[in-house]
C-alpha cells in the first residue's frame, strides 16, 4: 500500500503515483491572454517513464512548473499518491518538493561555481538531519547511479567537469533525496549525441533500479520513444496524443504526431534500446 505526504493510506483508486486533472495555466501579458496549458490530465503509474513531447512553445515547461509546485496552477487539480497537492503550504509543500526532484537543461546554471562538487552535495543535504558520515556514503551512493566515481566529481569544480558530467552530478544530487518523482525537462538537451545517449541509459536503468517514476519532457520524439514508456504529445497546451511508445510510433492518430515522426525518419529502425 502506498502513503501520501502525511503518512495515510493513499486514496487512489489507480497506482499513479503522480496526476493532473483537468489542469490550465493562463497567463496575462500587455493584455492579452496566452493559454499555455490547456486542460491537460495525466497520470503518472509507479515505475513508468513518461515522456512529454512538443514543440517549442507547446507548453511542456509551464505544465512541469505546475507539477512541481513551482507555479500556481490557474485551475484544475494536482495529485501525489492520492493527496491533492494543488494548494499545499509549508511544512508539507516541502516535503512534497523532497519527493518530486527535478533535472534541467543547463546544469551549468543550478551549479554555484565556486565550490567544489563535494561541497555542493553535502550542502543540499545540510537541512536534512542526515549527520557528515551517512552524507558522504549517501553521495558515494548516488553517485555510483550516474556511474561517477567520488574521485571523478568530489574535488572537481563544476568547469571542471564535462557537459555530461555536470548532467550527472545533477542527477545525483536529484536522487539524494530520494525521490519518488523525477522530473527532467530538456535535460539532456544540451548534450552531444553521445553523451545525451549516455544520460538517457542512466535515467533509464535508474527507473529499474530505484522504481523511480520518470517524467522526460523533451521537443524529440526521437529521445521520447528512446526512454520512455508512454508518451504524451502536446501541442498549444493540449495534449493531442498519448499511448504507449509502440502505439504513438506505429499507429500515431493526431496529424501533429505523424509530422513529428516525419521529422526523424530512422525512428522505428532505431530503436534499439542500447541498455
Ligand atoms: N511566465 C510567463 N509569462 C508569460 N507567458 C509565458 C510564461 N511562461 C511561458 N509562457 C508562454 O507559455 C507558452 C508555453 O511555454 P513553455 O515554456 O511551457 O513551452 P515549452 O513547451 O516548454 O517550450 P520549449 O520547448 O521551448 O522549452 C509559450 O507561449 C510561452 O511564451
Ligand atoms: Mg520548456
Amino acid at each position: 500500500m502506498t502513503t501520501n505526504l502525511t503518512g495515510s493510506p493513499a486514496t487512489t483508486a489507480t497506482d499513479s503515483v503522480l496526476a493532473c486533472q483537468d489542469v490550465v495555466k493562463e497567463f496575462h501579458v500587455t493584455g492579452s491572454k496566452v493559454v499555455a496549458v490547456d486542460h491537460v490530465s495525466l497520470d503518472f503509474p509507479a515505475g513508468d517513464v513518461l515522456a512529454v513531447v512538443g514543440e517549442s512553445g507547446s507548453g511542456k515547461s509551464t505544465l512541469a512548473r505546475m507539477l512541481l509546485r513551482l507555479m500556481p496552477v490557474t485551475s484544475g487539480t494536482i495529485t501525489f499518491r492520492g493527496e491533492d497537492v494543488t494548494d499545499l503550504r509549508g511544512k508539507r509543500l516541502r516535503a512534497y518538493w523532497s519527493q518530486v526532484q527535478a533535472v534541467f537543461q543547463d546544469p551549468f546554471a543550478s551549479f554555484n561555481q565556486f565550490f567544489p562538487v563535494g561541497d555542493l552535495l553535502r550542502r543540499s543535504l545540510a537541512l536534512s538531519s542526515v549527520g557528515r558520515e551517512e552524507a558522504d556514503a549517501l553521495i558515494e551512493e548516488c553517485l555510483g547511479y550516474v556511474g561517477l566515481t567520488p574521485a571523478q566529481a568530489l574535488h572537481k569544480y563544476p568547469h571542471q567537469l564535462s557537459g555530461g558530467q555536470r548532467q550527472r552530478v545533477m542527477l545525483a544530487r536529484a536522487l539524494m533525496m530520494r525521490p519518488k518523482v523525477l522530473l527532467a525537462d530538456e535535460a539532456t538537451s544540451m548534450l552531444d549525441a553521445t553523451l545525451r545517449v549516455n544520460v538517457l541509459n542512466v535515467l533509464h536503468d535508474l527507473k529499474d533500479d530505484l522504481g523511480l517514476t520518470v517524467l522526460f519532457i523533451t521537443h524529440d520524439i526521437g529521445q521520447a520513444c528512446y526512454l520512455a514508456d508512454r508518451v504524451a504529445v502536446m501541442e498549444h497546451g493540449k495534449v493531442v496524443e498519448r499511448g504507449s511508445t509502440d502505439e504513438v510510433i506505429f499507429a500515431p492518430q493526431a496529424a501533429y504526431t505523424k509530422r513529428l515522426l516525419a521529422d526523424v525518419p530512422d525512428l522505428k529502425g532505431s530503436l534499439k534500446r542500447a541498455v
